[in-house]
């Protein structure tokens, strides 16, 4: 078929050259936002008089034909067409005649993309973010259940301190709340109008920029016509917060894989998150886990492959740009599946806080806690910590605990010692001493859950 821009070439593309050009395959996704964004062109037009009132009506009820038919599937997408825009131009010369070619008076292939990927971007980034408040929430209801529940906290994987796992859970709550507002963030730049750029130079035609922008629900414009038609940051950035989104959920993933080993065994995912082994009858695989930590890898890739096509381009469009959708696509629809995943794991996972706490009585977890208890006593912190090195060393040596170390041999290190001692490294009172804003005390953390909650009512 000839070409829609066939004028100075006769049109007549190799099939190979059509096959390797054509985007439809993967842009007729934004088939919604092409449309409402012809609607709104078509409206400006005939509100600056640049086309006739009547000819605008029957383009906008034209396009609007098209829009329900796709929807209801009774038009199908003819992949025969390069992209998605000339698809519908096609349909809707086809379907009212003339009037259907005066809607691409005043634009360009060039901005209208530019157009519809933006508009299609914030409704994914909008829904990103649902999925995500609907991730944080759910931690926020087992970390309100679990504020009592002991776990040692690590630093280098080593038993470090004492915890709950309530407090953990609201560590990575905080992290999905600062994506939440880096994904805010990126939306507000996202949303600037780059149509009446044209195809770099704006145009001659009286346009309306601010009107087709407010109809579309732009919060302002892209104010310089090349950069308009030749900016993608929007699309880095946002993958740019995707890759570090993912980046939390592969962490997150990489402890519920650890918590859920045989050799950890602080929790057990849900039958319904699992899966078997077809040869190892006794095995329950975290493989949803994995393959949020696995995917991570390819957000990341679709990342570096846009920063690497973008950065030698001169001003303004080349078609190189049309390598951009593909990956922020599947990078969109990658977090999406994985922020649903992750909320199913997390909201049916058993707590095992009775291994938890065995955990948290023999990793020595409290034994800055006795150094502290001589720092009570008027002892200097360095000194006090060489001591409390020393009984650790000592009970290590003798299948000894700090909580049941008997007080003489306490005592053979200090003099300084006394009853009081086991008060100080009982587990639960190390905990609750620990009221600090942000740390682990039940209350602190009750205080974190506050703060999460009115973070995430706020829009
Ligand atoms: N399919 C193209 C893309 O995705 C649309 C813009 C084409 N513009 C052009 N001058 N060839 O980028």
């Amino acid at each position: 078929m000839a070409k829609m821009w066939a004028g100075r070439t006769a049109g007549a593309t190799d099939q190979l050259a059509d096959d390797f050009n054509s985007s439809i395959g993967f842009d007729s996704r934004m088939y919604r936002e092409d449309i409402t964004g012809s609607i709104a062109h078509a409206e400006m037009l005939a509100a600056t008089g640049i086309i006739d009132a009547a000819e605008a009506a029957q383009i906008v009820e034209g396009l609007e034909g098209i829009l329900r038919d796709l929807d209801s599937g009774e038009l199908a997408i003819d992949p025969t067409c390069e992209d998605i825009h000339m698809f519908v131009e096609q349909v809707l010369t086809q379907r009212i005649g003339e009037a259907g070619k005066r809607l691409h008076t005043a634009r360009s292939r060039n901005d209208q993309v530019a157009l519809d990927l933006r508009m299609y971007l914030r409704g994914e980034t909008d829904s990103i973010q649902e999925k995500l408040q609907a991730l944080a929430e759910t931690l926020i209801v087992r970390a309100e259940a679990n504020t009592e529940t002991i776990m040692p906290g690590y630093t280098h994987l080593q038993r470090a301190q004492p915890v709950t796992f309530g407090h953990h859970l609201m560590a990575w709550c905080m992290m999905l709340l600062r994506d939440r507002d880096r994904l805010s963030d990126a939306r507000r730049r996202m949303n600037l109008s780059p149509i009446g750029c044209c195809a770099l130079a704006g145009t001659t035609y009286p346009v309306d920029r601010q009107l087709e922008a407010d109809k579309l629900g732009f919060d302002g414009l892209c104010m310089n016509s090349m950069d308009g038609v030749s900016d993608r940051d929007f699309c880095l950035e946002l993958l740019g917060d995707l890759a570090i989104l993912m980046m939390h959920l592969s962490r997150f993933s990489e402890e519920i894989i650890l918590w859920s080993s045989w050799e950890f065994r602080f929790i057990e995912l849900s039958d319904a998150f699992t899966t078997g082994s077809s040869i190892m009858p006794q095995k329950k695989n975290s493989d949803m886990a994995e393959l949020v930590r696995g995917k991570t890898g390819r957000v990341y890739g679709n990342l570096m492959a846009l920063l690497a096509t973008m950065k030698s381009l001169p001003l303004a469009y080349n078609k190189d740009m049309q390598e951009d959708k593909e990956g922020i696509f599947d990078a969109c629809d990658t977090v999406k599946s994985c922020l649903d995943i992750m909320t199913g794991m997390l909201g049916t996972l058993t707590v095992r806080a009775d291994t938890m706490r065995q955990a948290a009585q023999t990793g020595f977890i409290n034994a800055t806690d006795l150094a502290d208890y001589l720092v009570g006593k008027g002892l200097p912190f360095r000194s006090a910590y060489k001591i409390a090195g020393q009984i650790v060393a000592h009970c290590m040596e003798n299948g000894q605990i700090l909580e049941t170390l008997p007080l003489a041999e306490y005592r053979h290190f200090s003099p300084l010692f006394d009853e009081d001692v086991y008060a100080a490294v009982d587990l639960d009172a190390c905990l609750r001493k620990r009221t600090s804003l942000g740390g682990p005390s039940p209350q602190s953390v009750k205080a974190q859950i506050d703060w999460a909650k009115d973070t995430l009512r706020k829009k």
